[in-house]
């Protein structure tokens, strides 16, 4: 299937490693130019590279994106080099290991502005680049974490069923306009970022680390972890001509995990 994305233009959120990077180079195998964001210059510089052996354009550009200014230089920076901006991927996220109780109002500030608030900010300053797009679109990452009770996520949980909620909001104000808004709920996928993750559930749950993966691929209808293409083949077509009438959804990838009807 042509998913429509040949030549379009995406600005992909923390896309230098993991999910991101995967969404990215899912998209330049399908002929869209990318525009990848991460603070850390080495390995954002190989992602740019691997995504042009693509054929595509690629560009880097370094920014921390848990500040306005950040977002703002990241999506007037992806509209210059790229020559607009069609597809917004906000991606970039992270977690904070803790409970209640250990967790400083620092810790909390940092994890809601990395993994709420930069989608927020991108979307504001990408709007304007969007809206003179081709068939706009953003899609936002939120986590299974938003959806189910994933004990030992409290810093992915809160800020992930936020994501659902901005979506959702978004995708009805900027429907008149044609932009289409949809939110993927990637199941627990291995991404370098794991290790301290699965440590800090660990934690939490009193089990070892090896004891919390084995669980969450036990707690799938699959049996195992995602690997990161496998989100991103699914977000390459939320974004594409081909989900023309996807708005305002939340597609789970998951293997699975969530239970409800
Ligand atoms: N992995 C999972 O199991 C899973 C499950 C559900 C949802 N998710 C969600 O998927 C998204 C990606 O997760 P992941 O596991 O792929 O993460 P990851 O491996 O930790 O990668 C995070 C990416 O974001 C960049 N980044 C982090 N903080 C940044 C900042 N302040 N400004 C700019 N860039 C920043 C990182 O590069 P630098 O460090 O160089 O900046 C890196 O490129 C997150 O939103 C996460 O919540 C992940």
């Amino acid at each position: 299937m042509d998913l429509g994305l040949k030549g379009k233009n995406a600005a992909v959120t923390g896309a230098s490693q993991g999910i991101g990077y995967a969404i990215a180079n899912a998209l330049a195998q399908e002929g869209c130019n990318v525009a990848l964001a991460a603070r850390g210059e080495e390995r954002l510089n190989q992602a740019v590279a691997d995504m042009q052996a693509h054929g595509v354009t690629a560009v880097g550009i370094v920014a921390d994106l848990s500040n306005e200014d950040g977002c703002k230089a990241f999506a007037d920076g992806a509209a210059e080099q790229l020559g607009g901006i069609d597809i917004l991927v906000n991606n970039v996220g992270g977690m904070i290991p803790g409970t209640l109780d250990s967790l400083s109002p620092d810790d909390w500030e940092r994890v809601l502005n990395v993994n709420l608030m930069a989608a927020v900010s991108m979307t504001k300053y990408a709007l304007p680049h969007l809206k003179q797009g081709r068939s706009p679109r953003i899609l936002n990452v939120s986590g299974v974490s938003g959806t189910q009770l994933l004990p030992g996520a409290l810093t992915t949980t809160i800020p992930n069923a936020g994501i659902i909620g901005f979506s959702k909001v978004m995708a009805g104000e900027l429907g008149p306009a044609g932009i289409t808004v949809n939110n993927i709920c990637p199941g627990l996928t291995s991404t370098e970022s794991w290790g301290p993750r699965a440590e800090a559930m660990a934690k939490v749950r009193g089990v070892t680390a090896d004891d919390v993966r084995a669980a969450i691929a036990g707690q799938t209808l699959l049996g195992r972890w995602a690997e990161p293409e496998e989100i991103g083949n699914v977000a390459a077509f939320l974004v594409s001509e081909k989900a023309s009438y996807m708005t305002g959804t939340t597609v789970e990838v998951c293997g699975g995990f969530t239970r409800y009807i």
